[in-house]
């Protein structure tokens, strides 16, 4: 008789980690005595039958590397419930016992609706944004936090030497996890995030206090979420008299090898994932809670609310300046 199949895909944008993730999935699926197929750019691959299969070898030398070797992509027919009924049929060919999605919120609602017509499917949160409600830690996070702060100490020496104000926009779409984090890491004078109210004139004063005070170079983190960065660095600019130059950082923030931590979760959830599968278990996301893995019902874990850091922010307004 054919061995039963896991499928494995990445879904949304992409994060450091999700080829550790995958080389995860796909090593303990076959240490259970299963085959693995992996699903290429993301529910595509599933509703075009664009599937590759995945042994051991397959996935070696990709626990290091960014980005992801079964691709990711976007696909908004999924979203029809007449092509999840038709996934399924494709999986119900293939001898599909589960899928492993590894993606964000949207993911994870396609995730819900296969298993809801009949596939098992276990979501791990995987993007760089950490925004996802159920899990204190998303996959690639750490990674795209690290390379921030690289980026910022970088613009911190140049505006050392110019005396200058460097306004810095960071990912993280309507969150500002990512921001206030590198904000603190980085000894930024002002953070601004979706989450807290700011009031820009505010921060102008509290720049050109710190350098009545002797400070002569500044940094300005700005969440994605809020935007606006250039207008944000020509006011700094033309109240304070201090040259400001607005930088967006962009999808660099999306590569580069994997920390350590992002290994780590990736490996341990993808394992997580696999045992779940190996019992018939579907409709759940994998997450951090407590510092621990574990699972939650897919639909309870899209309404659950995640809450800002607070206090970081507070912390970085009073010793940051
Ligand atoms: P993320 O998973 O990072 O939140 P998206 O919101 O772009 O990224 O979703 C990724 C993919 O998940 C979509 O392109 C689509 O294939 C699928 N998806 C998103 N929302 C839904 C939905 N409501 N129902 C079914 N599938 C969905
Ligand atoms: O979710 C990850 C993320 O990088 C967000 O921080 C950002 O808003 C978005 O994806 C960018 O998406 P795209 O790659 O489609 O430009």
């Amino acid at each position: 008789m054919a061995k039963k199949k896991i499928g494995v895909l990445t879904s949304g944008g992409d994060a450091p980690g999700m080829n550790a993730a995958v080389r995860a999935v796909t090593r303990s699926a076959i240490s259970k005595g299963f085959e693995v197929v992996g699903i290429r750019r993301g529910y595509n691959g599933l509703l075009h039958g664009d599937m590759i299969p995945l042994d051991v070898q397959a996935v070696s030398d990709i626990i290091q590397r960014g980005g992801t070797m079964i691709y990711t992509a976007r696909c908004p027919e999924f979203k029809e419930w007449e092509n999840v009924v038709k996934a399924k049929d494709i999986c119900i060919e293939q001898g599909m016992a589960g899928i492993v999605v590894i993606g964000g919120d949207g993911s994870f609602r396609g995730a819900a609706d296969l298993s809801k017509a009949g596939i098992p499917c276990v979501g791990l949160p995987g993007t760089i944004d950490n925004d996802i409600q159920c899990s204190e830690y998303t996959i690639g996070y750490d990674t795209a936090m690290n390379t921030v702060v690289d980026m910022i100490d970088k613009l911190r020496d140049t505006s050392h030497s110019h005396e200058r104000c460097a306004v810095v926009e960071v990912m993280g779409r309507n969150a500002g996890h990512i921001a206030v984090n590198t904000g603190l890491a980085c000894g930024a004078t002002a953070v601004l995030v979706p989450e807290v109210e700011y009031d820009i004139d505010k921060v102008i004063a509290r720049i050109r206090e710190v350098r009545a005070a002797g400070k002569m170079q500044f940094i300005v983190v700005v969440a994605e979420g809020i935007g606006g960065t250039d207008e944000i660095a020509k006011r700094i600019q033309a109240e304070t008299g201090i040259e400001s130059r607005a930088t967006v950082l962009g999808h660099v923030q999306r590569g580069g090898a994997p920390t350590v931590r992002d290994r780590v979760v990736a490996s341990e959830m993808g394992y997580y994932a696999v045992e779940l599968l190996e019992k018939g278990i579907g409709n759940r996301v994998v997450g951090l809670k407590d510092g621990k893995v574990y699972d939650v019902d897919i639909q309870e874990a899209l309404s659950m609310k995640k809450p800002f850091n607070e206090r970081l922010y507070r912390i970085c307004n009073e010793i940051n300046f």
